[in-house]
């Protein structure tokens, strides 16, 4: 990536560099230059029709020059009858590709991957945008669930064509320039409520088992393989658990890994965790289970790394150069900084010089809860606006 000033003749005092400087070889051949990657934010900035426009190719220009070796996408939509918010991003077969290429020529040297996602039942009511999800089961989030309405069951014709949407948008995102995809099986979007057991109370060959609940994720990923080329990169995000008391749970997640291997095709594999019903992330997971300061998914998916037949990345409250070599160093083999990059964008070229160049966790005088957590994320969706301006 380009680097911001000129680098040092003698980087890391000559010492050898950190690990996370280290590039990284996918199986599809695409190389990350370095561990860090950028994970995927929801910009809220989509222009008409859904298309990227100057503001969101100046944000990711920002991160380009702080360093970072590889960018996800804000979730870009596969559908446009259903999107998770008005002005986030789609990419369909009504799309203008020009806007596109522009984003993804904002990574310079870096690789910039489209992470492609559809929300299911994580829709506005009202917003004119279909609910759909694996059974009319709505979102249950308190006080708060009257924003959601109650989806509609998805019949094989909407699966098979949800699952043609998701190749349709890979092909684009190829076409437009980005190195991979990343599909988004995690926070309870529509992959999500398909795995969960208490979202997905069907009866039939998409619902059941574990087996048939991954179902539509397998079918998303291998219709994906097979529409673009071989050297493009496909990713997928996981929770390593929802935290719900009888959800999606990290046996689950070790046995989607396996069948995500044993079919191919997967470059790597972002491990999450928590949905908007369950915000592990805010530290709030509906399960009550303690979660770590940093890295708060270390401990739980740490257990993943060792049968995993992909390279692994972890995501969730890390805020140092220090703690990110501590993910490494447990076997993981990418990093992945959402908020902490928001706030100082630059951070990765200190973590590259070996510097623990601490960011701050954002701060809120609200009392732990799903308020507290919306007021988190609207700062930092607000700090990516001024990023774009
Ligand atoms: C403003 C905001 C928007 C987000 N949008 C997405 C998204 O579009 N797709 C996604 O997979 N995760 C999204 N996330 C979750 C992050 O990718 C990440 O998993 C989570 O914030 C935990 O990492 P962090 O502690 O480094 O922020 C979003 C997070 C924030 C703060």
């Amino acid at each position: 990536m380009t680097p911001a000033t000129t680098p040092d003749p003698r980087p890391h005092g000559g010492a050898a560099p950190p690990p996370c400087a280290a590039p990284l070889r996918l199986p599809s051949g695409v190389v990350l230059p370095n561990r860090l990657v950028k994970a995927a934010m929801e910009e809220r900035l989509a222009g008409a029709g859904g298309h990227p426009d100057d503001r969101l190719v100046r944000l990711y220009r920002a991160w380009d020059r702080g360093g970072v070796g590889t960018m996800l996408t804000g979730h870009v939509m596969v559908d446009r009858t259903a999107l998770a918010r008005p002005d986030d991003v789609i990419l369909d077969a009504a799309s203008d590709l020009a806007p596109f290429r522009a984003w993804a020529a904002a990574a310079g040297t870096g690789s910039f991957w489209a992470q492609i996602n559809h929300p299911g039942r994580v829709v506005r009511r009202g917003s004119g945008s279909r609910a759909l999800a694996p059974s009319a089961v709505p979102v249950d989030v308190g006080a708060l669930s009257r924003l959601f309405p109650t989806p509609t069951p998805m019949t094989a014709g909407d699966i098979e064509e949800t699952v043609e949407r998701f190749a349709v948008t890979a092909e684009l995102a190829e076409r437009a320039g980005f190195a991979g995809v990343q599909v988004h099986a995690a926070h309870g979007y529509l992959l999500a409520q398909f795995l969960s057991p208490l979202v997905n109370r069907r009866t039939d060959r998409w619902g059941g088992p574990l087996r048939h609940r991954a179902r539509l994720l397998l079918d998303v990923v291998a219709a994906v393989r097979a529409r673009v080329s071989p050297g493009f990169g496909v990713a997928v995000k996981l929770n390593s658990a929802d935290f719900q008391r009888g959800g999606f749970d990290l046996d689950d997640a070790r046995r989607v890994l396996g069948w995500l291997g044993e079919a191919g095709g997967v470059d790597f594999v972002e491990l999450s965790g928590g949905s908007v019903e369950s915000l592990a992330t805010a530290g709030r997971p509906a399960d009550r289970r303690t979660l770590e300061r940093e890295a708060y998914f270390l401990r739980l998916a740490g257990e993943l790394v060792a049968d995993a037949p992909f390279p692994l990345m972890l995501t969730g409250g890390i805020r140092r150069g220090r703690v990110a070599e501590e993910v490494l160093a447990r076997g993981f083999s990418l990093v992945g900084v959402a908020t902490a990059f928001a706030r100082r964008p630059d951070a990765p070229l200190r973590w590259l010089a070996g510097e623990d160049g601490a960011v701050p966790a954002p701060r809120s005088l609200l009392p732990p809860g799903p308020l507290r957590a919306a007021a988190i994320q609207a700062s930092v969706t607000a700090r990516l606006h001024d990023l774009a301006r």
